[in-house]
């Protein structure tokens, strides 16, 4: 089996992604939450920011790098991937009880990275070792848009154990995210399923359920088989929370829309023990 030969953190119980092909559909947002509300739900969890040329996470967080660093090396100072020292890991930061890694924490906040785009790969695999992650249930890493690197990188020398995709209503996100199930599934990583995201906005005036985006017509039938793990509304305090460096699962965790991100983490929860018993 393919997967058998690839890569296992050590120490780390399920490496999970959260992806789309499609851009600013809401990828950081759900990874943020989900992480937040995993380790709420009693989980261990780690978080690694794969955006390296827009990291989000640094300011979902509020661990913001406004200074430019002075060169891209200063990212990654140690390259020698997986058996790296215990002595020369970088310890992640902690926020919320999830430990977080970002390339976002290296680089200044308008600071341009000069790494080709065939280098994101291996970048991300080396940071994903060299991150003193300690013992956790899961790490959850928040691709980029896109089937580039380090999607490819990860999704062929790593074990994922499960992929959710995010995208929101209309058939131009949804062609994009079939593109990123396709490739997943090509790779033989467990899609867990979809969140839609962006669907519908309530009116604050008036409460009533506006259609920002039109919900496609177009059947895409192995997107349509994918089970929907969470379905939440454009809110515009999601966005302020988010730039507040506050996550919704906390700042909101009363309302509907934080409240889903409990229900997201169960789901995840309930998917992975499944999958866990049956792989035993
Ligand atoms: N349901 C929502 N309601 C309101 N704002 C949202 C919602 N989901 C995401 N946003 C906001 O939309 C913007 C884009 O979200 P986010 O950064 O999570 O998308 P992304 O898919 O990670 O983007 P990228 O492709 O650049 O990585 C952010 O400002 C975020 O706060
Ligand atoms: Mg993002």
């Amino acid at each position: 089996m393919l997967g058998n030969q690839r890569e296992r953190l050590p120490d780390v119980g399920s490496l999970l992604v959260v992806g789309s092909g499609k851009g600013g559909v809401g990828k950081s947002t759900v990874s943020v939450n989900l992480a937040v509300a995993l380790a709420r739900a009693g989980a261990s969890v780690g978080l690694l920011d794969c955006d390296v040329y827009g990291p989000s996470v640094p300011m979902m967080l509020g661990v913001r790098k406004r200074a430019a660093s002075s060169g891209f090396r200063a990212m990654l100072p140690l390259a020698e991937a997986k058996n790296l020292a215990p002595e020369k890991k970088i310890p992640p930061l902690t926020r919320y009880g999830v430990r977080v890694m970002s390339a976002g924490f290296f680089i200044g906040e308008e600071q341009a990275v000069a790494a080709s785009s065939d280098m994101l790969g291996l970048l991300i695999r080396q940071l994903l070792y060299s991150v003193d992650w300690g013992r956790l249930d899961y790490v959850i890493l928040d691709l980029p848009p896109g089937n580039g690197e380090p999607q490819q990188t990860l999704c062929r020398e790593m074990a994922l154990d499960g992929a959710i995709l995010v995208t929101t209503p209309q058939d131009i996100a949804r062609i994009d995210t079939a593109k990123a199930l396709a490739m997943f599934q090509n790779a033989d990583v467990p899609v867990l399923g979809v969140v839609q995201n962006m669907d519908g906005l309530l009116c604050p005036h008036c409460g009533e359920r506006i259609e920002i985006y039109p919900h496609s017509k177009e059947v895409r039938t192995r997107l349509d088989q994918v089970p929907v793990l969470g379905s939440l509304p454009l809110d515009p305090m999601a966005a302020r929370w988010s730039d507040e460096g506050v996550p919704v699962a906390i700042s909101m965790a009363e309302t509907p829309f934080g409240q889903a991100f409990c229900t997201l983490a169960r789901e995840v929860l309930a998917r992975q023990q499944t999958r866990n018993s049956s792989n035993e």
